[in-house]
């Protein structure tokens, strides 16, 4: 079964052909970071618009690469939630005509449920049970993951996200946005251990998180010191997170009895977490698994993937009626039978 992804939930337009027997064939990716740049954020006019201009000549430019004509496709999977109800509309309008057109079936994917699917992309990829970490711009959730849609809540923010939180950092830091790589590279250039931030309850003994009191620390600290100081700031408040993060995921895999954990969300490009997560899961004899680098941050790929796994799994797909779901608890889905 050869699947087209569409992505079009926030500010990247991603396109993707995924085949059941072959793996990943193709997937590109727009960014609109530049476009939105100069407004500190994403305006969702904008990128609905910028979507529109991009789903094709991405579409095209994929089928391409996948060496494919539109006819060997047999299935489009694409972004229903949660995201920007514009946005959204866009990939699901396309996709839904597309697919009426070629007389094939739709099936709407839960945004989560793709980056949580993502490390199966991966090789080697874990099996099921695994405890997920769940780091993206707006979600910061542990899940228990038993299969397909079988996922159960651990513990998540009870304020900002992880990304979020890397975010706002950066902007008070005046890194622009989206601040998460850019205050990860100058973090690599600072000291961690100058200064000592907050962290945020890493012993409230049980797998909640909070950031925003993390912020609310840079900016005094940063309005205390002077700009050379930036660097060990940003280096003091990306350690700060990578020990909560890292100490939730141990006591999230003590806690369940499982072995293995999977993480996902833009915030897993992260390479001080990366490296940190390495360490202790190693040390306790843990196995961890990321997506691909470039499948990290949104993309079309874990759409095709997670709507391959649904459609293989025969969930039915769309009636040829079809909605977007901008608030949508990845709590709701349930598993294929
Ligand atoms: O998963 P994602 O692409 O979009 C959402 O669904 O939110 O995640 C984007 C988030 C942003 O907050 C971005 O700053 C953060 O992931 N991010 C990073 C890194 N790369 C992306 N945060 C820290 N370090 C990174 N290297
Ligand atoms: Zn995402």
């Amino acid at each position: 079964m050869k699947i087209l992804g569409v992505e079009s939930s926030c500010d990247e337009t991603g396109l993707a052909v995924y085949d059941t027997d072959a793996g990943l064939l193709a997937h590109a990716i727009h960014s609109q970071v530049a476009m939105h740049a100069e407004y500190g954020g994403v305006v969702p006019e904008l990128a609905s618009r910028d979507h529109i201009r991009r789903v094709i000549p991405l579409t095209r430019g994929v089928m391409q690469q996948a060496g494919l004509a539109l006819a060997d496709l047999d299935a489009i999977a694409y972004t229903q939630g949660p995201g920007l109800s514009g946005a959204l509309l866009v990939g699901a309008s396309f996709a839904n005509a597309l697919a009426a057109a070629l007389a094939i079936p739709s099936i709407g994917i839960h945004h989560l449920e793709g980056h949580l699917l993502s490390p199966l992309l991966a090789n080697p990829k874990p099996e099921f049970p695994f405890v997920a970490l769940l780091v993206s711009g707006g979600h910061t959730q542990l899940m228990r993951v038993d299969g397909v849609g079988r996922y159960e809540l651990l513990g998540e923010t009870v304020d900002d996200a992880a990304g979020e939180a890397f975010d706002k950092t950066a902007q008070l830091l005046g890194l622009g946005y989206p601040g998460g790589p850019a205050l990860s590279k100058l973090a690599d250039t600072g000291q961690a251990y100058r200064f000592k931030l907050p962290r945020p309850m890493l012993n409230s003994g049980d797998l909640d998180f909070s950031f925003s009191g993390l912020k609310t620390a840079v900016l005094t600290l940063s309005k205390k010191e002077d700009e050379s100081a930036r660097a060990d700031i940003a280096a003091a408040f990306q350690v700060a997170v990578v020990e909560v993060l890292t100490s939730k995921c141990i006591a999230a895999l003590k806690q369940s009895g499982l072995r293995r954990l999977v993480v996902a969300g833009g915030v897993g490009a992260n390479r001080a977490l990366r490296e940190r997560l390495n360490a202790e899961t190693a040390q306790r004899h843990f196995e961890v698994f990321y997506p691909p680098l470039e499948l990290c941050t949104d993309n079309g790929a874990m759409i095709a993937f997670a709507g391959a796994l649904r459609l293989n799994a025969d969930q039915p797909a769309a009636d040829g009626r079809f909605g977007v779901r901008p608030r949508w608890a990845l709590s709701e889905l349930t598993a294929p039978v």
